[in-house]
């Protein structure tokens, strides 16, 4: 009796190990170097059972690697990244990183609450973007990798009440997880101790023929948005939603992204060198929503986005300029990658019409986006 005891405890064991080893299987962890400020840079892969893998960060909570099928079945990495996490300091690209405590740009860096002027750091032109100069994209996240069929990473950072101007203790939390349907969901949650303003997105380029293999001109894409900010020459919204009706903005049908990118004698895509403006949606009501559709033909790679903001910053890559050398050793051009960051609207602290990015003490922030591949044969 003793033995048979001894025996099932003995098989309990091994299969607990055995099952845990199979759930770590979903995620790999890998070492990229230290940095020269001393921090180690971590990789964590998820993959899912259809093979699909994404591999992130902790520096910037990055995402260096996305794979997905085409319509043969063939395995394509869809987002541009550098295998060398220092390059990620290098260039003002934010490829694939987690973009804070403000996405897109606030004038002048500067804006009030309740009669309190802040001042951010100016890095873009006469404006501040993107978080500042050492914004999320640029610390070293926490991350507790989520081990099972559908693997994920919480990755969570605390910025400092007063980092790069901004007020108020932020404790950010960011979950990607990996269905098995090809999906990766992103959820963003925040909260402070003193009034502030938030606006977390990620800014990952696509390109659905594979990293480094040209342009994206001929993708099509469709944006369930009947309006689009106009702005000023330095990418400031003016105020107006503008209709996207008789423009190169309507992407209300699908049109191959080439196709009016050019067209100059439209103002707002002189201003932005092709598409970076920010769309806004019909739908505003902070539920999970399609909002865009991307089809690359040749390959037949498709890609759907879902999210619970009122606006996505369609960027076509027009500031790449060469300068960054991809993953494959192929250097970045203009438009070789397309950008799909949902958000608020830009400069929102500013502008008392747009729907507030005001995150209060006791509240929390939360807005979830899913990245879902698809072919279409
Ligand atoms: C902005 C671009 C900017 C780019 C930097 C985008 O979100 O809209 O204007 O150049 O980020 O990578």
């Amino acid at each position: 009796m003793k033995k048979i005891l001894i025996l099932a405890l003995a098989i309990s064991i091994w299969s607990c190990n055995n099952t845990k080893k199979e759930e770590s299987m979903n995620i790999k962890v890998e070492e990229m170097g230290a940095l020269a400020s001393g921090d180690s840079v971590k990789l964590y892969t998820l993959k899912n059972a259809a093979g699909m893998e994404v591999a992130i960060m902790n520096l910037g909570g990055t995402i260096v690697k996305w794979t997905a099928p085409d319509k043969d079945g063939v395995y394509a990495d869809i987002t541009l990244g550098s295998n060398n996490p220092e390059d990620y300091f290098d260039n003002t690209k934010y490829l694939g990183a987690l973009i804070g405590r403000f996405g897109n740009r606030i004038a002048k860096g500067k804006f009030s609450i309740d009669g309190q002027e802040y001042t951010l750091a100016i890095n873009n032109g006469p404006n501040a973007l993107h978080g500042g100069l050492k914004g999320f994209n640029a610390v070293i996240w926490d991350v507790t990798p989520i081990e099972g069929a559908e693997p994920g990473l919480k990755l969570t950072y605390v910025s400092k009440d007063g980092e790069e101007g901004y007020p108020g203790t932020l404790n950010v939390e960011v979950v990607y997880l990996l269905k098995a349907d090809n999906s990766l969901s992103i959820t963003y949650t925040a909260t402070t101790d003193k009034k502030t303003v938030v606006n977390l997105t990620n800014h990952a380029y696509f390109n659905l023929k594979g990293e480094g293999k040209g342009d994206i001109l001929d993708h099509e894409i469709s944006i369930k948005a009947d309006k689009f900010l106009p702005t000023d020459e330095g990418l400031i919204p003016t105020g107006e939603l503008k209709s996207v009706v008789g423009t190169p903005f309507d992407f209300l049908s699908s049109h191959v992204i080439g196709e009016r990118i050019n067209d100059t004698t439209d103002i707002d895509i002189l201003r932005g060198g092709g598409y970076d403006h920010c769309w806004i949606f019909g739908d505003s009501s902070n539920t999970l929503k399609s909002v865009a559709f991307v089809l690359e033909p040749a390959s037949g790679r498709t890609m759907e986005v879902f999210t619970t903001e009122p606006a996505v910053q369609f960027y076509t890559g027009n500031f790449l300029n060469g300068k960054a050398t991809g993953k494959s050793g192929v250097r970045y051009d203009k438009r070789f990658g397309f950008c799909l960051e949902t958000q608020h609207y830009p400069d929102a602290p500013n502008q008392a019409a747009f729907p507030s990015t005001i995150l209060l003490p006791g509240e929390t922030y939360k807005t979830t986006t899913v990245y879902k591949f698809g072919v279409k044969k």
